[in-house]
């Protein structure tokens, strides 16, 4: 299957990107190398023996994207492309609706206008709000979100719910991530935030490093086994498996899906930053402040539904994942360049 991947060059894209190849698909990448860099293609070559043919285009630039889809035909779309800093969208809303909204929309035209039937989608656990309790059900439908970002993601899996329900040749199957974390084994490629980080184990991998003083803990209050915040946290190489499995479930099936992929186990903070120390040797050293604005106490899916659609479970444990994120960190201190 020939797959056109946005945002390929990315975190999840690129793990993404290396299982559709190891799946024998082939992937063709846009990317506007926003948040990442063109020297993950020789990494992926590196892994995989196959350079995936790239086009570095803005998707806002619907001229620039007609020509990708005019340059070949695409059995199937993965629709990564977009912004996801959770802070920064509610200091510049306009910003993310327009590159996560108007950037979705001309990728919907395209694939409308040349006939593409399948969408995976990336979508977030972070449309269930905080409005239900973990374990969070697809059944659940949304809750109130509460920042820009996550309407974008609530937004795109509405308009691709309708466009669904208009064409009923179409399929999407709208993927809601919990926590991806980790790298891939080879240490090769992994996550590259862009400054400060905002989430847990980027910062956490920068304080194994050298390169901040401590970790904050967001808060020892709340009603979890130590106090400290619990998440889903995912292996993205378990994650980028789980999309060769929804394009497969895409192939035979119609109609839009949400489906959660996730571990169904919650983990503290505080039990992460034990596991990392454990991967790296050393002593974390960290202070607990105040909560974070926005943040919920618990988070994990109900990865039922995955398991019963897709045949998709996740393989790593929370200690592989801190090995290989730990890999990949250590290796790659000021990320791939
Ligand atoms: P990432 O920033 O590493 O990858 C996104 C890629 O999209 C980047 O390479 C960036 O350059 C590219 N991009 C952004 N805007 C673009 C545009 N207008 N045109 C072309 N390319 C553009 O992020 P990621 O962690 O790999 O996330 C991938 C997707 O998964 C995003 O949509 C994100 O919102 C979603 N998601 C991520 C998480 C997470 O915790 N990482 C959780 C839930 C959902
Ligand atoms: N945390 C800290 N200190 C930090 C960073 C995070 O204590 O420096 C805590 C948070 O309070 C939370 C946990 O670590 O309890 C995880 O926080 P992250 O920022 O890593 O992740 P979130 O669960 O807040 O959000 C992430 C993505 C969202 C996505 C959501 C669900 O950032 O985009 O997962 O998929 F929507």
């Amino acid at each position: 299957m020939r797959v056109l991947v946005t945002g390929g060059t990315g975190f999840i894209g690129s793990h993404t990107v290396v299982e559709l190849i190891n799946a024998g698909h082939e992937a063709v990448i846009v990317d506007n190398l926003y948040n990442s860099d063109i020297h993950v293609l020789d990494r992926i070559e590196k892994i995989t023996g196959v350079r995936p043919e790239f086009f570095e285009t803005d998707i806002l630039d619907f001229e620039g994207l007609e020509k990708v889809f005019q340059a070949h035909e695409y059995d199937a779309i993965i629709h990564f492309a977009g912004y996801k800093a959770v802070g920064e969208s509610v200091a510049k809303p306009l910003v993310y609706y327009e590159n996560n909204i108007s950037g979705s929309l001309n990728l919907y035209h395209l694939a409308a206008k040349y006939n593409v039937k399948r969408i995976v989608f990336s979508s977030s656990a972070t449309v269930y709000g905080d409005d239900f309790e973990a374990p969070f059900k697809e059944e659940y439908g949304y809750g109130t979100t509460t920042n820009p970002y996550g309407t974008t993601k609530l937004f795109n899996e509405r308009i691709l719910t309708d466009l669904a329900f208009a064409d009923k040749e179409l399929s999407a199957v709208l993927l809601r991530y919990f926590n991806p974390i980790g790298a891939h084994k080879s240490g090769l490629i992994g996550e590259v935030p862009n400054g400060i980080p905002n989430n847990l184990l980027p910062y956490i991998a920068k304080v194994a490093n050298g390169q901040l003083p401590y970790l904050s803990v967001f808060g020892d209050d709340y009603d979890t086994v130590d106090g400290t915040g619990v998440r889903d946290y995912i292996h993205v190489v378990d994650l980028a498996r789980a999309h060769v499995k929804a394009l497969d479930y895409a192939m035979n099936h119609t109609g839009a899906e949400v489906i959660n992929i996730g571990t169904g186990k919650g983990y503290s903070v505080l039990q992460v930053l034990h596991a990392y120390e454990k991967a790296c040797g050393k002593e974390i050293p960290y202070k607990i402040v105040a909560r974070r604005p926005g943040d919920i106490a618990t988070c994990y899916a109900d990865p039922s539904k995955a398991k019963k659609l897709l045949g998709f479970e996740t393989q790593y444990d929370i200690e592989e994942m801190c090995e290989d994120g730990y890999r990949f960190s250590s290796q790659n201190p000021d990320g791939i360049k």
